[in-house]
């Protein structure tokens, strides 16, 4: 079992996004209220005296869309202060990026991964849930204004959507071949608002190994890091491909993250709701945080149990919270 020390923390479930596999436009969404948000202080308490005691060392900002929170450059600097903190990242849509990438960084975000699933506008759009003003290029700029800062590595997450944007896979691992960047298909997983897809299946990240194989041949890299995706690379490319495969394979065995939502519950498992703690309002009701740590410690113990071990063990679907509202 892997050392479990990276937790995602999802800074707020509201999105200025629409997008088709995560909150369509029409679906009804309970939005968590604003007085059961954690306050920067509660969640600055609960990493410094919770989770930094217990050896988390990583933590990754989500959303929703985490760029909508309010003075979230000044909870970077201040998670990035603890001397503790290894590592410290987010993952973006990256429509609100571009003015305060620079703002980000020296506060002491370094990694980014950032949601980019089609490089044509209308696509785009149509995936994003966007009726108004074409949004692409925003995105676009938001990811190269990344890219100048230097925030390394840069990963662009791909949701592949059969009919929709699985025709562009070739476009997009094209984008590695002459920039230093990890572009990621991801699997679509029907959670949450997932449902609308159900007919369409899904296109496997083996199948599109194949298709990348035969264009311009595919070889493991040795960049693998700790997280979900098989890395792999185009022969003499500057960047990477990986691979999140959950409705295919399962990587629940190298599993190293536990997931904290915007209103406090901490989660085990991104696919399992066993085993969910409160903690913000543990927090409030005056639960110390000695006490805390022994309940995350024991939640730690039992996470082999927890975790999702593919998806025929039946309870994917029987979802109560949508990828906004667990963060991803
Ligand atoms: P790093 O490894 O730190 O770069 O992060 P990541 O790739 O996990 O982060 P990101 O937020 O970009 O996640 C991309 C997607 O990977 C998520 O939206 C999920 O679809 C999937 N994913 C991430 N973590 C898990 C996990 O624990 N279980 C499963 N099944 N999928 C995950
Ligand atoms: N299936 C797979 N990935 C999803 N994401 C959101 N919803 C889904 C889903 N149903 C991913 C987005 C982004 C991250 C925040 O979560 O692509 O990379
Ligand atoms: Fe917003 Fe990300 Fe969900 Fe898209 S996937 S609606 S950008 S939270």
């Amino acid at each position: 079992m892997n050392q479990v020390d990276y937790l995602r923390i999802s800074l707020i479930d509201r999105c200025n996004f629409r997008c088709q596999y995560c909150m369509p436009e029409g679906a009804e969404l309970d939005y968590i209220l604003m007085q059961q948000l954690m306050t920067d202080e509660e969640l600055l308490t609960l990493i410094q005296e919770v989770f930094i005691p217990i050896g988390f060392t990583r933590f990754r900002l989500t959303g929703g869309e985490p760029l909508l929170r309010p003075r979230v450059v000044d909870l970077v600097r201040a998670i990035a202060s603890f001397p503790q903190t290894q590592d410290l990242s987010m993952t973006t849509n990256g429509f609100l990026l571009a003015p305060i990438a620079q703002n980000l960084y020296d506060a002491g975000l370094r990694r980014i991964n950032i949601s980019l699933d089609s490089l044509n506008s209308d696509t785009f759009n149509q995936i994003i849930g966007n009726r108004g003003r074409p949004r692409w290029q925003q995105v676009w700029d938001g990811i190269r204004a990344a890219h100048r800062v230097g925030f390394d590595p840069l990963k662009l997450n791909v949701v592949v959507i059969p009919g929709v944007n699985d025709g562009e896979v070739l476009d997009l691992a094209a984008l590695t071949i002459d920039k230093q960047w990890h572009v990621r298909f991801i699997e679509f997983m029907p959670i949450g608002n997932g449902e609308l897809f159900d007919n369409r299946g899904w296109v496997t990240s083996a199948d599109l190994r194949q298709r990348i194989r035969d264009r311009w041949g595919l070889t493991e890299s040795q960049v693998c890091g700790a997280g979900p995706a098989d890395v792999f690379q185009i022969p003499g490319a500057k960047g990477t491909l990986g691979f999140i495969s959950q409705m295919s394979e399962c990587f629940c065995d190298r599993c190293n993250r536990m997931r904290l939502s915007a209103d406090g519950w901490l989660r085990p498992c991104l696919l399992n709701e066993t085993g969910q703690i409160d903690l913000k309002t543990a927090l409030r009701a005056g639960v110390s945080t000695t006490q805390l740590q022994e309940q995350v410690r024991y939640l730690l113990a039992i996470k082999p149990e927890i975790n999702f071990k593919g998806r025929d063990s039946g309870t994917l679907g029987a979802y109560s919270r949508t990828m906004s509202q667990i963060g991803g």
